[in-house]
């Protein structure tokens, strides 16, 4: 991936110049390379978290999610909150290789961390939820995990004096104990879900005594040679993104929340802090150790025509090479049992930036370029994959469903865009290529 595009998405997600911890002013201090310079840039801790303007944060609402996550009567049968399966010091995971709520099945898929969800913008393995709040009552009316049908939930919790008093204060202006103002207060209190800053923050900063030589050099393979930084960008380590990696079973994904094949076995990329409380790995939960999971990487991947373009194939390490690499993954867990963020700073989501009047859009490295274009009423635009991966381009707006199916390297899609107003276009497999379209008339 062009170092280009790591910098372009870490200033918009961060505030440049912000500390962690007050030690940005030391990293003025000795010249780096320009390459780790700015390779460090893209990792930089966000020096805020990113709210919708429709569920903005407050401390009210923040306590009433945490209270909601930690409540088994949640629960059809008072056995099992969210927090059972999303234990804290587990990385908000389980330690099973697949979830198990109150029906006592087992789940389809592994419990996956909570750390850090306020950047990622689809939910669940598959993407299938669109936002923190949407996703709330997947686990609760599940059967297998809470079986809590919404209207019964809402009923008990709206006759409990505490719950009653709680919505109001979070919820001053429509204070209902209402499924909506529950999810918010969940999702609020998920947002807050930052991982603390470990040593690799430090050396990010500018401490360059906080890691170890070997440490860098396993940073230095990871956004190098092993390719790794490919997917897992930025301060969480994720690119937001789906891709199959080649885990053997059988299930189908993101193809099947898309009805495309092109995507099958593809999976959102989990984020990589606090990693060594949330084993076992993977989907499936199938990988037990991060020794294993770079094994994986090595010679495990199943071969299959869906399988990411974005992984270094062949993939061979040396001894020194994967000790290097597991140090370095070691250095973005806490040492001490990392708690959520208290002290909350905010910003709102969509950064500023100027519409070009083009019609030709290219999909070079995963980005749309411009990302933002201005065109006429009843105008057409021209989206052309010129890059080496499948692309699925789609508008979901009331205004104008639109779905390209799969887009190979090569094929251009066309949209006509009826009616004014501004339009997101995104790409179903890689959701963090976004390009806003503003028609006028
Ligand atoms: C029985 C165990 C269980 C319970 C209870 C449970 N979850 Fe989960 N959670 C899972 C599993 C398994 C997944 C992954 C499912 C998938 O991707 O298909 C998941 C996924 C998630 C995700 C998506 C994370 C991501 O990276 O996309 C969020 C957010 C989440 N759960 C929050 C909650 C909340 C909030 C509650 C309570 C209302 C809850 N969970 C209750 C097991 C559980
Ligand atoms: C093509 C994009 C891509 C590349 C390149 C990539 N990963 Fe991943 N990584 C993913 C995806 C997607 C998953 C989840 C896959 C699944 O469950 O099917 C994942 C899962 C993981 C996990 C498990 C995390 C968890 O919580 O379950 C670890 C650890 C990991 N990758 C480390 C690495 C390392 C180290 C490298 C470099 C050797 C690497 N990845 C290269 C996309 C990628």
């Amino acid at each position: 991936m062009a170092v280009r595009s790591l910098i372009r998405w870490a200033c918009a997600a961060f505030i440049a110049g912000t500390a962690v911890g007050g030690l940005a002013a030391i990293g003025a201090q000795l010249p780096q390379p320009p390459d780790l310079a700015a390779l460090k840039a893209a990792y930089r801790r966000p020096a805020a978290i990113p709210f919708p303007a429709d569920d903005p944060f407050s401390d009210a609402k923040r306590e009433l999610g945490d209270t909601l996550f930690h409540d088994k009567g949640l629960s059809v049968d008072g056995s099992t909150a969210c927090a059972t399966c999303h234990i804290q010091a587990q990385g908000f995971s389980d330690g099973r290789e697949r979830g198990k709520g109150v029906s006592g099945q087992r789940l389809g898929r592994h419990t996956p961390s909570l750390w850090n969800l306020a950047w990622t913008h689809l939910l669940f393995w598959d993407g299938r939820a669109q936002n923190l709040e949407q996703q709330v009552f997947g686990p609760l009316e599940s059967p297998d995990e809470m079986a809590q049908p919404k209207d019964s939930l809402i009923a008990r919790l709206a006759a409990d004096p505490q719950y009653q008093a709680a919505f109001a204060k979070a919820f001053p202006d429509n204070p209902k104990v209402s499924a909506d103002n529950l999810a918010k207060a969940i999702a609020t209190y998920e947002r807050t879900l930052v991982s603390p800053p470990t040593r690799f923050d430090r050396w990010v900063e500018g401490d360059d005594n906080a890691l170890s030589a070997q440490e860098v050099d396993g940073f230095k393979l990871f956004t190098g040679k092993a390719g790794c930084a490919n997917c897992h960008t930025g301060y969480a380590f994720t690119d937001g993104n789906f891709y199959d990696v080649g885990l053997p079973d059988a299930d189908r994904g993101r193809g099947a929340v898309l009805h495309l094949d092109a995507a099958d076995h593809a999976f959102k990329t989990p984020g990589l802090r606090e990693l060594k409380r949330s084993a076992p790995y993977m989907h499936d939960g199938s990988l037990a150790t991060l020794d294993d999971v770079l094994a994986h990487y090595e010679h495990g991947i199943t071969e299959r025509k869906t399988v990411a373009p974005d992984l270094v194939r062949p993939l061979s390490l040396t001894a020194q090479d994967r000790a290097a690499l597991l140090a370095f993954l070691g250095t973005l867990s806490s040492e001490q049992d990392p708690q959520p963020l208290t002290q909350i700073v905010t910003e709102t989501v969509r950064p500023e930036t100027v519409a070009v009047p083009v019609t030709t859009i290219s999909q070079h490295e995963k980005q749309f370029s411009p990302t933002h274009v201005s065109i006429k009423q009843g105008s057409h635009l021209w989206i052309l994959n010129n890059d080496t991966r499948t692309h699925n381009v789609r508008v979901f707006d009331p205004k104008l469903d639109f779905d390209s199916g799969a887009q190979e390297p090569g094929e251009t899609v066309e949209i006509a865009f009826p009616a004014t107003g501004s339009f997101l276009v995104f790409c179903g497999i890689h959701p963090r290529m976004e390009l806003y379209v503003d028609v006028s008339k």
